[in-house]
């Protein structure tokens, strides 16, 4: 899941363990290391569990070299152990390899390896990889670059390699294909990463690999790109901003924390520039560049995965709300496979925190290849899936490292927010005081974000009672149902607790017969069009001795006296209650959580990034 690797005059080790650390947030469940040093040995040391496992496993090591490439796994092909744990090396034990993706012919390869005498230690498919450039090598006589080529032919996947050969150990060799792949150029020396975590502290020059390339980083020569044909290719070097401040948890206990409590922040950095206190105006650049294809719009398609589904169900009702155009939300792994309708007349907007996401990705793809405009919403700058539209938003809410996504979640929702009104104003949807209202208000959530967070101590004290729980219930209607859904995930996530988002008033038509006196039920029931609905719900819930937990607005005197636990929000306007509503619930799951004694920033089985379908 994490690729690091160094090529220099210092000592890879060091470098190689803590772009293993800046990448600990994407989850992983072993590690390794690969080393040549002076005496050209190659070194390859691998555990099970975290890097710190793996430090110690090396105490007593060689780990000398200035060459290395080093990876964090997370099982896809076999279990996780520190014999499936990346690097894999060849029989030979001249190369080794570290890889994310998936090569899906693995299977065929290694049995026509097999019948050609090739013996296999591990069960996974990256082995097959590094066998088989090495069988090629070998049986062909051809240098690694060009053996490289040639295996990249058979293969049929998605990849981000990085490759060593301790008898030609002044170089490394990386390729990508589907799979995220960052080169950073520094003075004489290479640093290569998943992403740019691990390489922001020695250098800002960064080139981000396209599908197809392949990299030769040689030492004390300029990079040079190649594709699979071996025609040379120009690598765009561009300049990352990302300070070492931004991957620090900056004195709180974990980054989840840290990223909830950065929120209103980063909605302001999201609406800087895009919302005009003075003239009460929207501007985002992509509307006004693709206007016509953007207000001509038939249908709107969002596809996301996860959290930021979440966010997309809230963005259709904004949409639908404002801009009158039907807005459909899909899971990206199940539109990707399912023939969906997409015509030329079709706006396709892909949400997507990292920008890696396999499906969201493959889903964007598809989708313009059937003609659809691409719109993306995307937190990491220069990652796959903005290159792949043809326009977007980035939210710039900054890295974002817990695995459970919170700021993300909201920053999404405010460039939804905003793209729902632009363009309600651009068609002619909405009425100016509407939309006056609206960006005044939204203007104001930040402020009215700080005051939420305020409640932190209070919602820590309320976790407390609720850790004993097994299930737990989220309601919600309108606007607050992904809200609900959201707050479930999160517990599901962080604390393994079992938890399901609901409608509020579905809930009567089954999960009604889970509730009894131990199940608490968490309702988002602001003083809003439904609220007299939701009211009738809370009821439905106490009759049945369910304990209810209700986010109320505050001043509100009916529901704190029939709920167990109410925690009050500043009014807003409906449709930016999410943007409230949901701070509670992320803080509730994190104190649940930390009382459970759980890993809040790296849940187990959870990836951050999730570059396989
Ligand atoms: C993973 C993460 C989630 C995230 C989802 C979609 O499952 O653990 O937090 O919501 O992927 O990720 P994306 O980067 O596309 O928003």
């Amino acid at each position: 899941c994490g690729i690091v690797g160094y090529i220099g005059n210092k000592d890879a080790f060091p470098i190689l363990i803590k772009g293993l650390r800046r990448l600990e947030y994407r989850g992983y469940d072993s590690a390794g290391v690969a080393l040549v040093n002076s005496d050209t040995a190659l070194n390859v040391y691998k555990s099970k569990g975290k890097v710190d496992n793996l430090v110690e496993y090396c105490s007593d090591k060689n780990v000398s070299g200035t060459v290395g490439i080093a990876h964090t796994r997370w099982a896809t092909h076999g279990e996780p152990s520190a014999l499936n744990a990346h690097p894999h090396y060849s029989e030979s034990g001249n190369l080794a390899i570290i890889h994310n993706g998936i090569i899906e012919n693995y299977s065929d390869i290694k049995k026509k390896l097999m019948a050609n005498g090739v013996k296999f230690r591990s069960e996974t498919d990256t082995e097959v990889l590094v066998q088989l450039i090495e069988y090629i090598k070998e049986h062909k006589n051809l240098d690694l670059l060009t053996a490289v080529q040639v295996a990249l032919h058979e293969v049929i996947g998605a990849y981000a390699i990085a490759l060593l050969d301790k008898r030609t150990p002044h170089q490394i060799i990386v390729a990508r294909n589907q799979s995220p792949l960052v080169v950073g150029i520094g003075d004489d020396e290479f640093f290569i990463g998943s992403d740019a975590s691990p390489i922001v502290e020695y250098t800002d020059k960064v080139v981000y690999l396209e599908d197809g390339n392949i990299a030769v980083l040689h030492k004390g020569e300029e990079l040079k790109v190649v594709n699979i044909l071996n025609r040379r290719l120009n690598p765009e070097i561009q300049t990352v901003d990302i300070n070492l401040g931004q991957l620090d948890k900056g004195g709180y206990p974990h980054f989840m924390l840290k990223e909830i409590f950065e929120q209103p922040d980063c909605l302001t950095n999201c609406m800087r520039g895009r919302v005009n206190v003075d003239t009460d105006n929207v501007v985002l650049s992509a509307i006004i560049d693709y206007k016509k294809q953007l207000i001509n719009a038939k249908r709107f398609i969002i596809v996301a995965c996860g959290t930021s589904w979440h966010a997309g169900q809230i963005g259709k009702q904004m949409i639908e709300n404002f801009c009158r155009i039907p807005v459909e939300v899909e899971y990206a792994s199940e539109f990707r496979y399912r023939n969906p309708v997409i015509t030329s007349d079709d706006v396709v907007i892909a949400i997507s925190q990292s920008g890696e996401t396999a499906d969201t990705l493959a889903a964007v793809k598809l989708a313009k290849d059937n003609g659809a405009f691409i719109y993306g919403i995307c937190n990491a700058i220069g990652s796959s899936i903005p290159r792949a539209t043809n326009t977007g938003s980035y939210i710039h809410v900054g890295p974002e490292i817990g695995v459970a996504s919170t700021k993300a979640f909201t920053g999404q929702v405010t460039v939804l927010t905003m793209l729902a009104l632009a363009l309600a104003k651009e068609k002619g949807t909405i009425s100016s005081s509407d939309y006056l209202e609206i960006v005044k208000e939204l203007h104001e959530i930040p402020e009215k974000m700080k005051k939420v967070l305020e409640l932190n101590d209070r919602i820590s004290e309320l976790s407390r009672i609720f850790t004993y729980a097994h299930n737990f219930l989220y309601l919600g209607r309108g606007y607050s149902y992904p809200v609900a859904l959201e707050g479930a995930l999160k517990l599901k996530e962080i604390s393994y607790i079992h938890a399901e988002g609901y409608p509020a008033a579905e809930m009567k038509h089954g999960p009604i017969a889970l509730i009894d006196s131990d199940m608490p039920v968490v309702v988002i029931a602001t003083h809003n069009a439904m609220y007299e609905k939701v009211l009738s719900n809370i009821q439905e819930v106490k009759a049945r001795k369910g304990k209810v937990i209700a986010i109320v607005t505050e001043g509100d005197d009916n529901i704190s006296r029939i709920a167990d636990e109410v925690i009050e929000l500043p009014t807003t306007i409906e449709c930016l209650e999410p943007l409230l509503a949901t701070i509670p619930l992320q803080l509730l799951a994190y104190h649940i959580a930390v009382c459970k004694g759980k890993n809040v920033d790296q849940p187990r089985n959870l990836a951050k990034s999730v570059t396989v379908e």
